[in-house]
């Protein structure tokens, strides 16, 4: 069985003060939820404070980003070793607004993904289409190609961690979620895409669905054969309602 992970992804919102306050009060109210991973993933400032306050509660640590050499001249950027050192367990890897106002690229999704296992870290790697290719019938392509070029060179065991979140890049922070049927062929499909090259790991890896995400439709989306979880943005900004998705997470 794989286990319900639900991740908040804050992109750029909350100061280290607000951060605080969320992670003091999402800390009381998700403690007792012991079947759900839940995770936050901060922006990078706020990390060492999140770190802290998380110590000993059932709340993950995940980066939204980092490069994939380890230290050198690149001004701005923030390496695994460093994110390793403060306790951070996740990276989220490739992230729609990172390849659309970054041009990260396949290539270099893949880089980090295989930085994030030489030190440790767990990537949430992200895929997904704009509405233009879902309309020209590209979305298997796209998610297609992304993901065999994100696993290139991984080893089962690293597949077997990995975890991948489907985000249709129509559905980020529009309100308009895909439908869970929609999302689940698509997820299903990524599925069968990772059990060409990884049979056994393909029934381990946890696959999220992401994008408009809120506490009323979580429900549908779980109830879907190969969805195990969600990356929330907007949601998760809140401690009610990430904590809600959460408890509503079965
Ligand atoms: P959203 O963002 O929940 O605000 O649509 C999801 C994401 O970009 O991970």
């Amino acid at each position: 069985m794989r286990k319900p992970i639900i991740f908040g992804n804050w992109k750029m919102n909350k100061t280290v003060k607000e951060a605080n306050e969320l992670i003091s009060l999402l800390k009381t109210l998700v403690s007792d939820i012991k079947d759900v991973e839940i995770g936050v993933c901060p922006p990078a400032i706020d990390l060492q404070e999140v770190v802290k306050l998380t110590k000993d509660s059932n709340i993950k640590v995940g980066a939204q980003n980092m490069h994939w050499e380890k230290s050198g001249a690149y001004t701005g950027d923030i390496s695994a070793v460093m994110l390793k050192e403060l306790g951070v367990e996740y990276i989220i890897i490739g992230h729609s607004e990172r390849r659309e106002y970054y041009n990260e690229t396949d290539q270099e999704v893949n880089k980090k993904v295989k930085t994030a296992f030489e030190h440790k870290l767990k990537p949430i790697i992200c895929v997904g289409e704009s509405l233009e290719e879902r309309k020209e019938n590209k979305t298997k392509d796209k998610v297609k190609n992304q993901i065999k070029n994100a696993l290139k060179g991984l080893t089962a065991n690293q597949v077997s961690q990995t975890v991948i979140a489907y985000e249709p890049i129509w559905a980020i922070g529009t309100g308009e979620s895909a439908s869970a049927k929609q999302a689940n062929q698509v997820v299903s499909y990524i599925r069968d895409v990772v059990n060409l090259d990884y049979p056994e790991a393909s029934q381990k890896l946890r696959i999220q669905y992401g994008g408009s995400v809120k506490p009323h439709n979580i429900e549908e989306f779980m109830a879907e054969s190969d969805i195990d979880g969600a990356l929330v943005g907007g949601a998760s900004l809140e401690a009610n309602s990430f904590a809600d998705i959460v408890k509503n997470t079965k």
